[in-house]
């Protein structure tokens, strides 16, 4: 089948890559020259894992091409995805001008029937603004062609996209037209493991069904955090509270950890453009904004506690950060806690000596250079002669650092741990003081 992508991005480029890889013709399109030309010589914008050859071995097969021309796109595709960003407004309700914007250019250049597909996160209602865009493009070029709307929200995780898309646990499409869901259906087919993951909904269910995924996740994990702040106080373990109630199964393991707030471009903005949502239709979310005031709390904790322990004089330390990303395996540092961090470590006059095995670039590009961030090439180099260690992000390779040898290079010989990696045992046996979340620090 013909597919058109509109936004080379990071879904688009997934959605583009993958449906490619099971055997489509595949065109993406993005207004960013540069970002197309890097593609067409062989770059890839993004950082996710398997991605690059995902890409290199479709465009070798002749099936994924590039180019910045909306008109060529329009023609290639029966399916028209919409995968271009949705940045939050000020006011944290989502941005639609971009998808808009491809939604006239569809309406202006189609000349035969589309299936236009809306693969970004935009707030409940958004199909029909599209198609109302695309009828107003099409009236004012005066010639009206049959199209449909359809929502098919992606639910892919940062670092594991490329499986998550071709494994998928579901595949939402919001259509009010069957004929329609029977062409989603069959675009998606390939994907199918054991049995159908389609799932077809109206419109504005599968609009809501994205939000209602994501504020779920972010409820469980500010949840954790609200009760690991309890279980300090209280003198209690969160970590064997979390083994304790993950295991009855309508609780479950995952998406438990208490730590340092989440992050990342989509629970904060997502939560919030759910709860703005709901405020513009009269509706007050309590629930939504509790879980948002409590990660934005949650994100100074690091700060406090390496405050509280250099009973704030902070003037001129160095601290050592293992983690800059979000979370592990990407380089995004959209709300990442280590941002929080920093700016409050630069501005108490601290500065930052911090390791994170890909996203010193994406940190380079945000901060510029600046005397009191200095990133370096491996996690023992961040912490010789700081004042104290700081980790951020799980990367893998943090689990089973040498104790002993952290140790030797702090000039104070403490851990400040916001993801809880390690044994406080084995930490404090190393010589270490060990501060995490939600346990009651030992020295
Ligand atoms: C999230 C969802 O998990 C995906 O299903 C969804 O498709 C995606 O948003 C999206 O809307 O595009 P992502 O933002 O890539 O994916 O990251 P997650 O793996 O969900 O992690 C989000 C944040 O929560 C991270 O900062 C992570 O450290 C934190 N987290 C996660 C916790 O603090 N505790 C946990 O138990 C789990």
């Amino acid at each position: 089948m013909d597919v058109t992508i509109f936004g080379s991005g990071y879904v688009g480029l997934v959605t583009g890559a993958c449906l490619a890889e099971v055997g489509n013709q595949v065109l993406c399109v993005d207004v960013d020259v540069d970002k197309i030309a890097l593609l067409n010589s062989g770059g890839v914008p993004i950082y996710e894992p398997g991605l690059d050859d995902l890409i290199a071995k479709n465009k070798q097969a002749g099936r994924l091409r590039f180019s910045t021309d909306p008109e060529e796109g329009v023609a290639h595709g029966l399916f028209q995805f919409i995968a271009v960003g949705t940045p939050p407004d000020e006011d944290g309700s989502a941005d639609l001008r971009h998808v808009l914007a491809v939604a006239a250019a569809i309406g202006e250049h189609m000349t035969s029937y589309r299936v236009i597909v809306d693969k970004s996160t935009v707030p409940v209602g958004t199909a029909d603004r599209v198609a109302e865009t695309v009828r107003l493009a099409q009236h004012e070029r005066g010639h009206a062609v049959e199209f449909d709307v359809v929502s098919n929200p992606e639910f892919l995780k940062e670092g594991a996209a490329i499986d998550d898309f071709m494994r998928p646990d579901r595949i939402i499409v919001g259509t009010d037209n069957p004929r329609t869901g029977e062409l989603l259906r069959a675009l998606y087919a390939p994907f199918n493991r054991n049995h159908d993951r389609v799932m077809v909904m109206g419109v504005r269910s599968a609009e809501l069904t994205k939000y209602a995924a994501n504020a779920m996740l972010a409820t469980k994990i500010s949840f954790m955090n609200e009760l690991s702040n309890i279980a300090e106080a209280v003198g209690a373990d969160i970590e064997m509270v979390r083994v304790g109630i993950g295991s009855d199964p309508r609780i479950g393991y995952q998406f438990i950890y208490p730590g340092c707030g989440y992050g990342g471009s989509c629970f904060p903005k997502d939560v919030r453009a759910l709860e703005r949502t709901a405020r513009s239709k009269g509706y007050q979310a309590d629930l939504l904004q509790a879980v948002e005031a409590v990660n934005d709390r949650q994100k100074n904790l690091l700060f406090s506690k390496i405050e509280q322990y250099f009973q704030g004089n902070l003037k001129g330390k160095t601290l050592a950060l293992w983690g800059l990303a979000f979370k592990p395996n990407t380089d995004d540092m959209r709300e990442a806690s280590s941002r929080r961090l920093m700016e409050q470590l630069w501005a108490a006059g601290a500065r930052v000596r911090a390791f994170d095995p890909v996203a010193a670039e994406e940190a380079r590009r945000l901060y510029g250079d600046r005397a009191d961030l200095e990133l370096v090439e491996n996690r023992m180099a961040a912490v010789e002669g700081a004042d104290a260690l700081v980790i951020v992000t799980e990367w893998n390779e943090f689990r089973s650092p040498d104790l002993s040898a952290v140790q030797a290079q702090l000039r104070s010989p403490v851990i400040f741990d916001g993801r809880n990696l390690f044994d406080p045992a084995q930490v404090n046996g190393a010589g270490l003081t060990y501060v995490s979340v939600g346990r009651v620090p030992a020295c």
